[in-house]
């Protein structure tokens, strides 16, 4: 019995050897990591230099034309409404989501043609992938299997009523987008937002949408 406590004893004193090593001996090769746990990463740490670059800087500037996102610094984000108030800017007028296009955008019958082009060009690039080229929601991303996506003409989906929806709620979804559809603020200029409107409207009521008619919309906010 005591033969086999020696010989594990024995045992168990080799292996605490053979994984610690000899007390106070130094170790010349890097140790050997069973879960490196991302000790290291091909990445560049802040302030470090980089010869990837041909600057050799590892921290990169901006890429030319980058537009900040955020806050009231400058031209480029009043035209997205960053930090504004008022219907224009947030389709919302005394609490409450207005109809209507604002008289900021000074529509004329002359301009509401325009206008109108503007809004179908934008809508087909930002609007149609999902809602179809004809707002029935059979856009090609639909196709290939997002569900729930809006009918722009029909009633009763999750209560969805185009005749009782007003502009103001629809620049407010275009603006923070709304359950899988996503935010286009940031994407898509204020003006740009009404002119989509304009043009959704204009889909909706199935039928050209008189210059006379667009501009009275302009008066009656
Ligand atoms: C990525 C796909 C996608 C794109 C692109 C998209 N939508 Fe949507 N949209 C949706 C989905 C999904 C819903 C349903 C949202 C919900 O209620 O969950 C929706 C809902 C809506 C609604 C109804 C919201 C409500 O209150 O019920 C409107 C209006 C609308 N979209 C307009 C637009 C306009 C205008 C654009 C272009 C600027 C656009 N959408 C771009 C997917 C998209």
């Amino acid at each position: 019995m005591l033969k086999y406590f020696f010989i594990v004893y024995a045992f168990v004193a080799l292996a605490i050897l053979g994984i610690f090593g000899i007390p106070g001996s130094k170790f010349e090769r890097p140790p050997f990591r069973l879960f490196p746990d991302m000790d290291e990463q091909d990445k560049v740490k802040g302030q470090q230099p980089s010869d990837f670059f041909a600057d050799g800087k590892g921290s990169r500037l901006p890429a030319p034309g980058t537009v900040p996102n955020s806050g009231d610094n400058g031209e480029f984000s009043v035209d997205f409404g960053a930090g504004r108030t008022g219907y224009f800017y947030t389709g919302i007028t005394e609490g409450y989501y207005g109809t209507g296009m604002p008289t900021e955008l000074e529509l004329t019958p002359e301009a509401a043609e325009a206008f109108l082009a503007r809004g179908e060009d934008r809508y087909g690039i930002f609007c149609a992938i999902c809602h179809g080229a004809s707002g029935d929601g059979q856009g090609t991303v639909s196709k290939l299997g997002l569900a729930g996506v809006r009918n722009l003409h029909e009633t009763g989906e999750a209560g969805f009523d185009p005749a009782n929806y007003p502009d103001g709620k629809m620049f407010e979804v275009i603006t923070h987008g709304k359950g899988q559809m996503g935010a286009y603020g940031m994407n898509i200029p204020v003006e740009d937002r009404w002119a989509i409107i304009a043009y959704v409207r204009a889909m909706q009521e199935a039928r050209e949408v008189s210059k006379e008619d667009l501009a009275q919309k302009g008066e009656g906010q």
